[in-house]
């Protein structure tokens, strides 16, 4: 059905010159709601309803009265939004869009680490398949998850996975250990320090602004750590009107809209790139999404059992934050 789908993309005569009149169009025909992450391409941020964080978007998915969602997002935000609405229709424009630290958590690995510790709660964060969700106590995102294991009582041990670099900045923020999976993003794990080093010496006004899943090395240097929605608040927020900023470029769009005339300045990876794109969020075209609500296809699907397990601690995240 999915190579179906490939071809009748493929097929450029049918896809309309007007994208986004027809994507606009198709929105009213099927009731649907457009959620986009950050990290999309601009005209896919600029066609979507509601663009935000991880936390933002669970959100909106738990309230949203469309009928389909189309998630411009990765495979595992999609799920979350399925886990959420059982009864509607899910889209993803590219069913690929994975998530390397989502990856980095098989399903089997980690029921033998967390049946090796079975007095620790297990706090996983949302850059996980449902599988682990369904293994988890309770959900945490990158905006949430100091204040989520701040209310969690001191003496409780507790399983943090997928992502070490998460983990230790929550460690770090909140003064608890805690278990860590060794679980890592490409794009983030990927930032030079080094060039970030040069780039505040070429440029010393500029504030350093980076996302929690950075190595602490890089974390070391920011004047700000946050989700990519407390970056872009701080980014328009500060009287500094320059930023190098340390997480997937996708969010400087929204930064030069909602803070023109300030100057963002896209960290480095230790490759020749000059920027970090997320491979996997990048699937996504704005003609894939146009293809996806056409066809009604790719779809989100899981079974009951996993979605039903899954769900709760989804809802005890969003009944603590
Ligand atoms: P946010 O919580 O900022 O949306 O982070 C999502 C993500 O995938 C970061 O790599
Ligand atoms: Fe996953 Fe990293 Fe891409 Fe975020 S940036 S979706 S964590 S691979």
């Amino acid at each position: 059905m999915f190579a179906a789908t490939l071809d009748r993309q493929s097929s450029r005569a049918e896809t309309p010159d007007d994208l986004f009149e027809a994507i606009a169009t198709l929105k009213k025909d099927l009731n649907a709601i457009v959620l986009a992450h950050y990290y999309q391409d601009p005209d896919i941020q600029d066609i979507a309803d509601y663009i935000g964080d991880s936390l933002g978007l669970s959100r909106k998915a738990a309230e949203t009265d469309a009928e389909v969602i189309v998630f411009a997002g990765v495979h595992f935000m999609a799920e979350t939004a399925k886990i959420l609405n059982p009864d509607k229709q899910v889209l993803l424009p590219d069913l690929n869009a994975g998530c390397s630290l989502a990856d980095s958590c098989p399903p089997d690995a980690f029921a033998a680490f967390k049946a090796a510790h079975p007095d620790h709660l297990v706090v996983s964060y949302i850059n996980c398949t449902a599988e682990i969700k369904a293994m988890s106590d309770i959900i945490c995102t990158s905006s949430n998850a100091v204040d989520i294991v701040n209310q969690i009582p001191r003496d409780r041990p507790i399983i943090f996975a997928p992502d070490r670099n998460l983990g230790r900045y929550v460690m770090a923020e909140t003064g608890r250990e805690m278990l860590l999976w060794e679980g890592a993003c490409i794009v983030h794990e990927n930032f030079s320090e080094k060039k970030i080093v040069r780039l505040k010496v070429e440029h010393p006004g500029a504030e350093v602004i980076a996302h929690p899943e950075c190595e602490p090395p890089v974390l070391r240097h920011a004047n700000y750590v946050g989700s990519t929605t407390a970056l872009l608040k701080y980014a328009k927020q500060s009287p500094n009107s320059s930023f190098i900023v340390a997480t997937e470029p996708g969010i400087i769009h929204q930064m030069q809209k909602e803070a023109s005339g300030k100057t963002f300045i896209p960290a480095p990876p230790t490759n020749s790139c000059a920027c970090n794109e997320c491979p996997h969020m990048r699937l996504n075209t704005l003609e894939k999404l146009y293809w996806a609500m056409k066809n009604r296809e790719p779809e989100i699907t899981m079974s009951e059992t996993v979605r039903s397990a899954a769900l709760r601690p989804i809802q005890r995240m969003l009944e603590m934050s």
